[in-house]
């Protein structure tokens, strides 16, 4: 039904990925392939586009304001696929999660206030922090037996300062791609209810789960952790909608939503007409385009894993969700520096490099299967020629 393997050249559409991926990664997008910043080679759901046309048919653009349509939307998607209650007063919409992110900051901690990252971690989370003036305090992830990330939450009690009030997590993880399990996430909530801290759980790839695995929202795995808990989630990575920069802030508790109310007042911003319509289309007429889309991802990330998995030394992450492999390649004896310019300079690719993830992310790096399985086959075959002198 939904034709994710037609080709589709997005160069010279102002996009960050192609468009940007010479100046960044030294590799010419003539016949390099993107697989760094985290968004698809995919048309949307048709809902989406439909939409769109409707816009443009009716022609006038100004401000959005009833906003009904999109509220029943968020809730109704949360309900049908997370079997999550939302109350529609709890969301608000943002000009996506990172700015939601910052909002959060602002409302709810003083510069110099320490801010929990389980590292390695999505990049934005440490420059938004930093940029306003609060304390990255980094929680290595420790690497299980079965190759997977797992939170060290001993080790994070053992050395809180007591400066530290808000614990980010990324569920599921980015990079990583972690699932974690309801007991995991029960543990973070009674962890941050010991300490007296807020918890911020970005669940933006949420929908993105291979098939064989389930993603709990944390309110789900921890009822009793919603009087200090923010929700960030969007349309946006789910269907391939990043340039619409709309997120939903969701907060159960009505005081932090005060609060978090007086902070996003004084951003001065209000939603987006576009992003809303796109995100309203998104959730009414996304299910069996989302549910065919997981299974096309399941499909390149095995190609990719085992492509990756056959070179000496190279040693990928099981990949449970998102559509963003992170491999390790310390195991080739190489710097950073040297296995980088072999995937960049002789294979032609561009992924994103562990360093940006922060503590523990040096020896990776992370690449983007959301593209035309085409696309993933020859990377692999680029790959393996790039490093056939290990074999
Ligand atoms: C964990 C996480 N949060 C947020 C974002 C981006 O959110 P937005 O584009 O809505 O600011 C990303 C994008 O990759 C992400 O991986």
């Amino acid at each position: 039904m939904f034709d994710f393997d037609e080709p589709i050249d997005r160069r010279n559409t102002h996009s960050l990925k192609w468009d940007l991926m010479e100046e960044r990664h030294g590799v010419s997008a003539d016949n390099g392939i993107a697989m760094w910043v985290a968004d698809m080679d995919f048309r949307p759901p048709p809902s989406v586009t439909e939409a769109l046309r409707g816009e443009v048919a009716q022609g006038v653009h100004g401000y959005y304001g009833d906003d009904r349509a999109y509220k029943a939307a968020i809730t109704g998607w949360m309900a049908r696929r997370h079997g999550w209650e939302v109350d529609p007063a709890a969301i608000a919409t943002t000009h996506g999660i990172v700015a939601g992110f910052a909002i959060c900051l602002q409302a709810f901690t003083e510069p110099g206030d320490g801010v929990i990252l389980f590292s390695p971690v999505y990049h934005a989370f440490y420059r938004v922090i930093r940029a306003n003036r609060r304390e990255v305090v980094e929680s290595p992830l420790v690497r299980r037996e079965d190759g997977r990330y797992a939170m060290d939450l001993a080790a994070l009690g053992a050395a809180l300062t007591g400066r530290e009030r808000l614990v980010v997590l990324c569920s599921p993880h980015n990079p990583g791609g972690r699932v974690w399990s309801r007991e995991e996430l029960g543990a973070l909530a009674d962890f941050c209810a010991a300490h007296d801290l807020l918890l911020v759980s970005d669940e933006i790839h949420h929908d993105l789960v291979m098939p064989g695995y389930r993603h709990v929202p944390m309110p789900l795995a921890a009822p009793g952790v919603v009087d200090r808990l923010v929700m960030l989630t969007a349309t946006t990575k789910t269907f391939n909608l990043a340039g619409a920069l709309t997120g939903n802030v969701i907060i159960p508790d009505a005081a932090l939503r005060r609060r978090f109310g007086e902070a996003h007042v004084a951003s001065g911003t209000s939603p987006n007409r576009f992003g809303a319509l796109v995100a309203t289309a998104a959730y009414a007429g996304g299910d069996a385009w989302l549910d065919a889309l997981n299974i096309y991802l399941a499909g390149n990330a095995a190609i990719l894993v085992e492509g990756l998995s056959a070179i000496p030394g190279v040693r990928p992450m099981p990949l449970d969700a998102t559509y963003l492999a992170w491999a390790d390649f310390a195991g080739t004896g190489m710097t950073p520096e040297e296995f980088t310019a072999r995937v960049e300079r002789d294979a032609g690719i561009a992924p994103s490099h562990g360093t940006t993830f922060g503590a523990g992310g040096e020896s990776f790096l992370r690449f983007n299967i959301a593209t035309q399985r085409a696309r993933v086959a020859e990377a692999v075959r680029r790959l393996g020629a790039a490093f056939a002198d290990l074999q």
